[in-house]
């Protein structure tokens, strides 16, 4: 059935649980086929509604935070890991609690806290990022390999001495990229960290793997996962936000004015700085249904938001009609990067966050007002 977006609240996130359900089932048939284990990393993607469902699917959650981790236990309740660059000596009590594995980024924060995982009330395995000194990500912003990086140990920096203790090697080098990617990051890898591999119980392939894009390799994928699962002898996890709800969302929107300055401008209820922030950030071009790029169809107009950030500007679209106030635009590929990043800057009210399926139709979920944006500020 198509979704009737006059229906749904403006502005507001809207996820579309078939399309979910589809990343999902691909993701299981990789699991089913490697015997891999695939995490959602809640960065990307925390819609928890979704947390049960998504629960039948992957093994479990990969958290940045305290507050991540908690999350994934509370509400999907399978494997809980957990990394940061550092960890907070007052949050750490807690992180052991909620968490099955913790990956730490330094030997110095290993040293700090291995005490305390020895201590801990369950069993937790604790792993080291890695880091290889590889990638193929041209985006400093999001190159964890680039000269400098504060993001895991190089082999200059590895201590082979300090490994009592620890039962995996973490890596992430990859950002929206396919598995050839994976493939030549998992030859440095193995160069320099493979012995010490041997006497690992898993691996950790990190995230940025694009799998359920349309031209994503699978089975060079399944090929990587399975030579380093038989050579070493160990587990392989793979902790993926992107792909498990790329392409599943939107992003509802309702044009507020229309006016000229050298060109045509509509103004919306949603901002790109407030709402969308990768757009600027990344940056990237959001499609929208129905319209193409500046001059492809006859009305261009450029689509800002209402905030006061001269920038905020979403990008410039063509439509077949001219735009009126009140016509409804609906942005793609939003649900990831987007609720997890979202602010109120100006006191703009963040968009409701809603679901479909066939059985119920469009369910509003959560909808937010003057005391959400009043909480944060004092
Ligand atoms: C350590 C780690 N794991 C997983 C991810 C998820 O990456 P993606 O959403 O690109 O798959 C990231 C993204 O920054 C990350 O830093």
């Amino acid at each position: 059935m198509k979704i009737d977006f006059t229906s749904a609240p403006s502005p507001s996130y809207l996820v579309d649980e078939r399309l979910l359900v589809k990343n999902l089932e691909i993701l299981k048939q990789l699991q089913d086929r490697t015997g891999c284990k695939i995490l959602l990393a809640q960065k990307a993607f925390s819609m928890f509604a979704f947390y049960p469902l998504i629960g039948t699917y992957l093994s479990g959650v990969a958290s940045s935070s305290l507050y991540e981790a908690r999350l994934g236990r509370e509400e999907m309740g399978k494997e809980v890991h957990i990394y940061s660059p550092a960890y907070d000596e007052k949050d750490f009590a807690d992180i052991l609690e909620v968490s099955d594995h913790i990956v730490f980024n330094s030997f110095s924060q290993w040293a700090r806290f291995k005490d305390q995982v020895k201590r801990a009330p369950h069993a937790i395995q604790c792993g080291m990022r890695i880091n290889p000194e590889y990638s193929e990500v041209e985006t400093g912003l999001y190159d964890p390999c680039a000269p400098f990086s504060r993001m895991g140990v190089t082999e200059a920096n590895f201590d082979p001495d300090a490994l009592d203790g620890l039962d995996g090697l973490h890596f992430h080098t990859l950002c929206e990229q396919n598995s050839d990617a994976l493939e030549h990051t998992l030859e440095a890898v193995e160069r320099k960290f493979g012995k010490y591999l041997k006497d690992m119980k898993w691996i950790n392939f990190g995230g940025g793997h694009h799998i359920t894009r349309q031209d994503y390799d699978l089975d060079r994928l399944a090929r990587c996962i399975t030579a380093i699962k038989e050579k070493y002898d160990v587990e392989v996890y793979l902790e993926p936000g992107e792909a498990v709800a790329l392409n599943t969302g939107y992003l509802v929107s309702t044009v507020l004015d229309v006016f000229e300055n050298g060109m045509p401008i509509a103004i919306l209820d949603t901002s790109a700085t407030c709402h969308m922030p990768d757009v600027l950030e990344m940056p990237y071009r959001p499609e929208i249904i129905d319209a193409g790029k500046p001059g492809e169809r006859t009305y261009t107009y450029r689509l800002g938001g209402p905030t006061c950030l001269a920038g905020d500007v979403i990008g410039d679209y063509s439509f077949d009609h001219p735009l009126h106030v009140g016509d409804r635009l609906v942005f793609c590929d939003m649900a990831i990067y987007s609720m997890v990043k979202n602010n109120t800057f100006n006191g703009i009210a963040l968009p409701a966050i809603a679901s479909y399926n066939d059985k119920d139709g469009i369910h509003v979920i959560k909808q937010f007002n003057y005391e959400d944006f009043r909480t944060r500020l004092s």
